[in-house]
């Protein structure tokens, strides 16, 4: 018997003005379309912003149904977008931006735990790793240099 210990590692900046300049932007759009998030339920707005190689920007909110499951996160409504758009692009950064219409969020909220699948499948599909920042309505950023940092032994292709 012997124990597995998993490092996973992230970069903590203190507010969104400590992000590189082309970051900053993207935050600043998943921050903008998060006012678009259909959300009368939770009244949770989540945006998500991803720089593709191709140097386009695919937005997502959060879509919000009567029948709850039925509802997608931000971050799935962007990578699906992107997928189905632009096939054949990498996404090289996703920014993410979430906020309560109850209270201000003020620590960084991680995507769930699905949408770390569906972000993981992406990762796969292009050999790449993709950068993920995310953040709260205000305070810190965390960036992780891939989704293996925030789902470490995850289910791929592989194991098919
Ligand atoms: N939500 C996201 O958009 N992304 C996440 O990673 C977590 C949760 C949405 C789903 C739902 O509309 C609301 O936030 C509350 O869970």
């Amino acid at each position: 018997m012997k124990q597995v210990e998993i490092k996973t590692t992230f970069t903590a900046f203190e507010t969104v003005e400590e992000l590189p300049l082309d970051v900053k932007s993207l935050m600043e759009k998943a921050v903008e379309v998060r006012k678009n998030a259909y959300a009368p339920y939770s009244k949770f707005r989540v945006g998500a912003a991803l720089l593709l190689d191709n140097g386009k920007i695919v937005l997502g909110s959060n879509q919000e149904n009567a029948a709850y499951p039925s509802g997608l996160c931000a971050e799935r409504v962007a990578i699906f977008q992107s997928g189905a758009i632009y096939p054949e692009a990498k996404i090289i950064k996703m920014a993410i931006s979430a906020a309560s219409d109850n209270n201000q969020t003020k620590s960084p909220i991680p995507p769930c735990g699905g949408c770390r699948q569906s972000i993981s499948e992406y990762e796969f599909k292009q050999n790449t790793p993709i950068e993920i920042y995310f953040m709260g309505e205000t305070g810190e950023v965390y960036k992780s240099d891939s989704i293996k940092n925030l789902l470490p032994l995850s289910f791929d292709k592989n194991f098919l």
